[in-house]
């Protein structure tokens, strides 16, 4: 059997003939640079809790902008860069204030750890199961990010690509 190299942009990720297994997402640093980036550019609970900021409040003195990525803690905010949390110590497991998507202390979220590994598990199988395409004529441009609100945040619109398997079927993956 061949074996075959995950790619997620430019970064080389895995080498594996088989399914990527739960102890490979420790390796995977881009991978996982790309969960960060997309929970904090789309954090799914953001109106879904009662005591989210809907408008910009002072609390103990200090300006709490409404939700949206502050330019002075982060270089061009709205621009998707897994490359920010490379080389980086900053997490999304309450400790680093600038990140907040799971809340923090007492709040924290008790399924962060299960929806971290799932969000992992699932990307890094369908990026090294799967050849990912656009449809004919589409280019990453016209790949729609808009959100949705809701009790949680999900995608404007459904997310339209093309899958193709590209490892062996073998009924002993
Ligand atoms: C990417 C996925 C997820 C995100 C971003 C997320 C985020 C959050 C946030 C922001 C809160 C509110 C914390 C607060 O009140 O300040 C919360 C609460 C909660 N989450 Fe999650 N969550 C996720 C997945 C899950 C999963 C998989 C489970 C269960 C298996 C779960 C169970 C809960 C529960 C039970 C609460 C309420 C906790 C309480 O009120 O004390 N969440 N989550």
């Amino acid at each position: 059997m061949p074996s075959f190299v995950l790619h997620l942009g430019s970064k080389l990720l895995l080498k594996t003939k088989g399914l990527v297994e739960e102890p490979d997402l420790r390796n995977l640093e881009y991978l996982q640079a790309v969960v960060k980036e997309t929970l904090r550019l789309h954090p799914p609970a953001m109106l879904g809790v009662p005591h989210s900021t809907t408008e910009a409040p002072k609390v103990a003195g200090y300006d709490i902008p409404r939700q949206h990525p502050d330019p002075k803690v982060w270089e061009n905010p709205f621009k998707f860069d897994p490359s920010r949390f490379l080389n980086s110590r900053m997490d999304v497991k309450g400790q680093h204030y600038e990140i907040l998507p799971f809340s923090s202390g007492r709040r924290l979220c008790p399924g962060m750890n299960l929806a971290l590994v799932s969000v992992a598990y699932t990307l890094a199988q369908l990026v090294h199961a799967c050849s990912i395409s656009l449809p004919e004529g589409l280019t990453p441009l016209d790949v729609d990010v808009e959100q949705r609100f809701g009790i949680t945040v999900g995608k404007r619109n459904p997310l339209n690509l093309l899958l193709t398997r590209r490892l062996p079927s073998d009924k002993s993956d």
